[in-house]
């Protein structure tokens, strides 16, 4: 690697090193965090936020199609998705970072039909219902993280798709690297789960799902795991069964037994 390229990481290492900052709101915590590694942000992550590419070819998004992307980070997406996505019929893309959105904003300004929203993805909503909502990596890093996923199906038609697609902490993963996984990443406020997954599972219909590891920069030998979920929006109101729930952390609920018609749990 270049000594500059090196130097430019070593920067986004000491960000990561030292920890998302603990003051202040969580929108304020994500521009502490972010902005001094924004310009640097998608050389970093190309090498540490793996299954984005299948996420995209996985939904298979056409032109004409209405999606949103929710916790956009810099836009990167678009990189991804390539031309199409200026044939989409509208893209919103929002975060709560206004420093990553800076540079999702320069990236897409050619694109008349994506706007860049500076917006909590657990409230916002798109202006009409959309086929396709997706998250990359932006899942772990939403405290409220359920209200999220009743924020998508809200926001779907009938029959509209989710992705997703994250770090997470696998049943049949070893207890102490499942562990080590855990404090790693919530050092830097990206919070796995071993909820996540099951919980997409049991309230979207199941189109397609892979779990893989994929290397660390810098951690030679170890191998994070990540989930890769693409799932269709069923007629059971996910927001009505979550909302009953209010703001309590869902596991208790999660583990009761499925609703009538819904999938069973892993
Ligand atoms: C690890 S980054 C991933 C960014 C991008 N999706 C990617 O794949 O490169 C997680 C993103 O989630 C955003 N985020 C965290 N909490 C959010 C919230 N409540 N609403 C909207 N975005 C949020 C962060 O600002 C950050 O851009």
């Amino acid at each position: 690697m270049p000594a500059a390229d090196f130097a430019a990481d070593a920067r986004v290492l000491w960000r990561l090193l030292r920890g998302q900052p603990t003051a202040g709101n969580h929108a304020e915590r994500l521009q502490a965090f972010y902005a001094p590694q924004a310009d640097r942000y998608d050389a970093f992550r190309a090498r540490l936020l793996h299954g984005r590419q299948a996420l995209i070819d996985r939904l298979n998004l056409q032109p004409g199609a209405r999606v949103v992307e929710l916790g956009c980070g810099t836009g990167s997406s678009v990189m991804r998705i390539g031309a199409r996505a200026g044939e989409f019929a509208h893209f919103d893309m929002v975060d709560l970072c206004p420093a990553l959105l800076e540079v999702a904003r320069q990236r897409v300004a050619r694109f008349q039909n994506i706007r860049v929203i500076e917006a909590d993805a657990t409230t916002w909503q798109p202006d009409q219902p959309v086929d396709c909502v997706f998250l990359s990596y932006a899942l772990t890093m939403i405290p409220d993280w359920w209200q999220v996923i009743a924020n998508v199906d809200a926001m779907l038609v009938p029959g509209g798709r989710i992705g997703v697609v994250d770090f997470y902490l696998p049943p049949s993963g070893n207890r102490w690297g499942n562990a080590l996984w855990r404090k790693w990443f919530g050092h830097d406020g990206v919070h796995l789960s071993e909820e996540h997954l099951p919980m997409l599972k049991r309230l979207f219909a199941e189109q397609s799902c892979l779990e893989a590891r994929a290397p660390v920069p810098y951690l030679p030998g170890l191998q994070a795991p990540y989930y890769l979920f693409v799932g269709e929006r069923q007629s059971a109101p996910v927001a009505l069964e979550i909302a009953d729930h209010g703001s309590a952390s869902p596991p208790d609920w999660l583990k009761k037994a499925p609703a009538a018609g819904m999938p069973g749990m892993v």
